[in-house]
């Protein structure tokens, strides 16, 4: 089997697929203004079908997770049997979701039935009103519920991320809170730095901190930097014994950040993109029409990785194709 490496050395185990463009949120540095149909762009997002026969081929590639993303993932009325069919027919050994978590308290018994091996939510702040002021939305207690929901059906792998910004979520004050969640719940917290993008650039100036202010914090507060495995990817977890749950970075600024690149990403059109900041995006959907197509396939994915380049110009600006993050999901 060939499996999809890169020419600098790096593994590709692990994809991150949209299922659909659609957000019900308007988080200020994503959809300020909500999610708007693009008129330009009249394809339909991938089918169940599209995605099964995507998925065999990424697992016969060597791929063993698939995190779902959006938008809003769970917005989909399919998603369950999309989670189904990734679980039981595809060869994929781990699904996982990232989510707003909007409809967590309705469906956390359907989500952990459905075989769902891991969940992140984004919440970026515990604070309501802040809460309601970056998304747009008061829901953060039904949020929280949903996650108790989880915890009391044993479901394990929980990750809570944040978007770190400048004068809202960013004193030792919002640390701390954290720090007493984390200190009974055994959940991985992380903060991800604010990424420029093509519609951002006035949020960004305005809100766009380095998170080395909340590694100061971690390193004063007895936190412990874990080493990283191999193919851990590009967080940096923190832990204390004191605390059931961990804490997180993610700073794609940061020098050697795209060394532990392990992911690729596919849009809800089946673009596949190789960098969420890259200027390369090809279509793979006319080769998931139909079973026979496998190997044609999986051929072109394994051509394009020679074309993923070995970091992002993000610090000079560049944002590549990615105007919002709702259609890569993050
Ligand atoms: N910078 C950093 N993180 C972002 N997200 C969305 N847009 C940005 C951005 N510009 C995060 C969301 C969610 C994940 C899908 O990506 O908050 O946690
Ligand atoms: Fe929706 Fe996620 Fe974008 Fe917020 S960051 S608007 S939840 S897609």
């Amino acid at each position: 089997m060939e499996l999809l490496k890169d020419k600098f050395g790096r593994k590709f185990p692990y994809i991150r697929l949209s299922i659909t463009d659609v957000c019900n949120f308007k988080c200020g540095y994503c959809l300020p203004n909500g999610y708007k149909i693009d008129k330009g762009d009249p394809r339909k997002f991938l089918s169940k079908e599209e995605i099964k026969r995507l998925a065999t081929a990424l697992s016969e590639l060597g791929v063993s997770k698939i995190r779902l993303t959006g938008g809003e993932p769970t917005i989909r009325k399919d998603f369950y049997e999309i989670v189904k069919i990734l679980k039981q027919n595809s060869g994929i050994k781990k699904t996982v979701i990232t989510t707003n978590g909007y409809k967590l308290d309705k469906f956390a018994e359907q989500l952990v039935e459905s075989g769902l091996d891991g969940i992140n939510i984004s919440i970026d702040s515990l604070n309501k009103d802040k809460f309601h002021k970056i998304t747009g939305h008061d829901r953060l207690n039904e949020i929280l519920n949903g996650i108790e929901k989880l915890q009391k059906l044993n479901f394990k792998n929980i990750k809570i991320n944040a978007v770190l910004l400048k004068g809202v979520n960013s004193y030792t004050k919002d640390f701390e809170v954290w720090a007493d969640y984390l200190k009974s719940n055994q959940i991985d917290f992380r903060y991800i730095e604010l990424m420029q993008t093509g519609d951002n650039l006035e949020y960004f100036k305005k809100y766009h901190i380095s998170s080395k202010i909340f590694i100061n914090y971690l390193n004063e507060n007895n936190w412990i930097i874990q080493t990283l495995g191999r193919d851990s990817g590009p967080s940096k977890n923190y832990i204390n014994s004191e605390f059931k749950g961990k804490f997180g970075v993610i700073a794609p600024y940061s020098r050697d950040f795209c060394k532990s690149c392990n992911r690729l990403r596919i849009t809800s059109r089946g673009d596949l993109r190789l960098c969420l900041f890259g200027n390369t995006g090809i279509n793979i959907r006319h080769l998931i029409q139909r079973d026979d197509q496998t190997e044609e396939l999986k051929d072109l994915i394994l051509k394009q990785l020679h074309f993923k380049k070995e970091s992002h110009y993000l610090e000079l600006g560049e944002t590549g194709l990615t105007n919002n993050l709702s259609v890569t999901g993050g």
